[in-house]
């Protein structure tokens, strides 16, 4: 008897226990949570999980996920402010979002063997400020960086790319990224450090790209943009796209000590083309630009824009400048109806504005405000630009 007391329970816990075992990797209907390492590793006889898996906000120090390689869903950690090392050595891919937000305590990510993400989105990491990626992450559906510690994005060594956002990484002074040659979605970087020295030397053809608050942006191969390529508070002298030949929307606001843009190769506008607020830039030659389907809207201090390839301006003109600039090119152009719609070309001006009357070097330079405007006046232009987003975008999401 005294026997049977014992094995009874014995026998329930040890089926209990192997229930749970046999379906302890499916996170599919209901995600599997971790709260502290012992329930790490009774993961580790799962080389896959199905579905997600989610650390739990309480739990703290380090978590290391061994024998894991493949995750179908997402990995998540969301407000777990103590974790201080996250480690996944065997882990190749995560399917879904690999998703990490307010890990204030965060220093150390180990992930050796992750190569592909369905999404990367992490937030308010302040601590992190290098990856421990060794083989390094070639595939993700999109990339999202906010406010972390990162100096750099080794470990982020992308061949494609649908949205990538790099947003207020305080830290982060050099993005040099190899191996994108096509990016699919909206490529944005934003309130890094104020020396940020962006490089994509191989990207070709991408849709819609803004920089702001970067120290230098080299795109040497970039072909053409489906969408916008818009510069906003940059603080280089120069800006060259040397093989640009096509762009939706083309806008450049608020680049303090931008002096020379070389545009050599650009031929098409598929939107509206907007300088504004880049007080230190007197004179502009874009020499083969032939059509814009917006609206040409440029204010600020230029004494020469020459534009002597231009066959067609449909959305209307407005140039203000306080230089002393010769607007009679423009007037012909006026006449002859290459440029249809509104027409302004003034010269000497105390205070020009855009279009829509935006003043320069308002500091409405900020983005919001001078992006509108540089929408407003490239309505036109701008449609189908946006459409042909939706639908990459929209793809890219299907293929995820
Ligand atoms: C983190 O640890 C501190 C100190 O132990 C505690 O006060 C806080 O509640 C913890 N945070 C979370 C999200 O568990
Ligand atoms: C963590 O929170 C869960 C509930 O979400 C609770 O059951 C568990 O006891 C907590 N663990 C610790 C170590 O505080
Ligand atoms: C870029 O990628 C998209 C989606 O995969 C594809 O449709 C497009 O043809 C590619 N463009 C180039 C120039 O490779
Ligand atoms: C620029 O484009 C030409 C062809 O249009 C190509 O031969 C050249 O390699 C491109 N330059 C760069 C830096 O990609
Ligand atoms: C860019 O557009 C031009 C003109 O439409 C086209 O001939 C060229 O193949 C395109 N290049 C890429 C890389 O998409
Ligand atoms: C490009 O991205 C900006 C956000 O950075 C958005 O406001 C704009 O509508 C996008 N334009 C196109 C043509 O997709
Ligand atoms: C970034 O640039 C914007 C203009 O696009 C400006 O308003 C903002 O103050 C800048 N932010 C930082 C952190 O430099
Ligand atoms: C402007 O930039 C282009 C291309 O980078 C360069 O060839 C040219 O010399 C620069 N002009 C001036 C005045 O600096
Ligand atoms: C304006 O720039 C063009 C091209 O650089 C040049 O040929 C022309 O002489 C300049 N005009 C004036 C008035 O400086
Ligand atoms: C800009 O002007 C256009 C036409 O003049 C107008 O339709 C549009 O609403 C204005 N946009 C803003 C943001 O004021």
């Amino acid at each position: 008897m005294a026997i049977m007391k014992y094995i009874v329970p014995a026998l329930l816990a040890s089926s209990l226990a192997f229930a749970a075992n046999s379906d302890n990797c499916d996170g599919s209907s209901k995600p599997i949570t971790i709260q502290n390492q012992g329930d790490a590793d009774a993961l580790s006889n799962c080389e896959t999980i199905q579905g997600d898996i989610e650390i739990d906000k309480n739990t703290s120090g380090s978590i290391t996920l061994n024998g894991i390689q493949q995750i179908t869903g997402s990995l998540t950690a969301d407000g777990a402010a103590n974790i201080s090392s996250l480690a996944a050595p065997q882990l190749a891919s995560i399917g879904k979002t690999f998703k990490l937000n307010g890990i204030i305590l965060l220093t150390t990510l180990n992930f050796d063997e992750l190569t592909e993400v369905g999404q990367i989105d992490w937030a308010a990491l302040p601590n992190l400020q290098a990856l421990s990626f060794a083989k390094g992450v070639t595939k993700a559906g999109s990339v999202s960086i906010t406010n972390t510690g990162l100096t750099s994005l080794k470990g982020i060594e992308l061949d494609t790319v649908g949205d990538f956002d790099l947003t207020a990484n305080t830290a982060l002074s050099e993005v040099n990224v190899n191996n994108i040659k096509n990016c699919t979605g909206l490529l944005n970087f934003a309130a890094n450090s104020n020396k940020l020295d962006v490089s994509f030397p191989n990207l070709v053809s991408a849709v819609n790209i803004t920089f702001r608050n970067t120290s230098s942006v080299s795109v040497p191969s970039l072909q053409n943009l489906t969408g916008q390529l818009g510069l906003f508070g940059n603080s280089f002298s120069d800006f060259a796209a040397p093989n640009l030949t096509k762009t939706g929307d083309l806008v450049f606001d608020n680049n303090e000590k931008l002096s020379n843009v070389s545009l050599p190769k650009l031929t098409t506008v598929n939107g509206g083309f907007q300088m504004s607020s880049n007080k230190d830039l007197t004179s502009l030659t874009v020499p083969e630009l032939k059509t814009i389907v917006g609206a040409l809207d440029f204010s600020g201090s230029f004494e020469n824009v020459s534009l002597p390839a231009l066959e067609q301006v449909k959305g209307g003109f407005n140039l203000q400048t306080t230089g002393t600039l010769d607007c009679s090119p423009f007037e012909k152009l006026h006449s002859d109806h290459v440029i249809q719609g509104v027409y302004h070309c003034d010269a000497h001006v105390a205070k020009p504005t855009t279009m829509n009357g935006s003043g320069s070097s308002s500091s409405s330079g900020s983005a919001s405000s001078s992006t509108s405007s540089g929408a407003a006046v490239s309505n036109m232009g701008k449609a189908p630009a946006m459409g042909l987003t939706a639908i990459v975008c929209g793809l890219l999401q299907l293929l995820m």
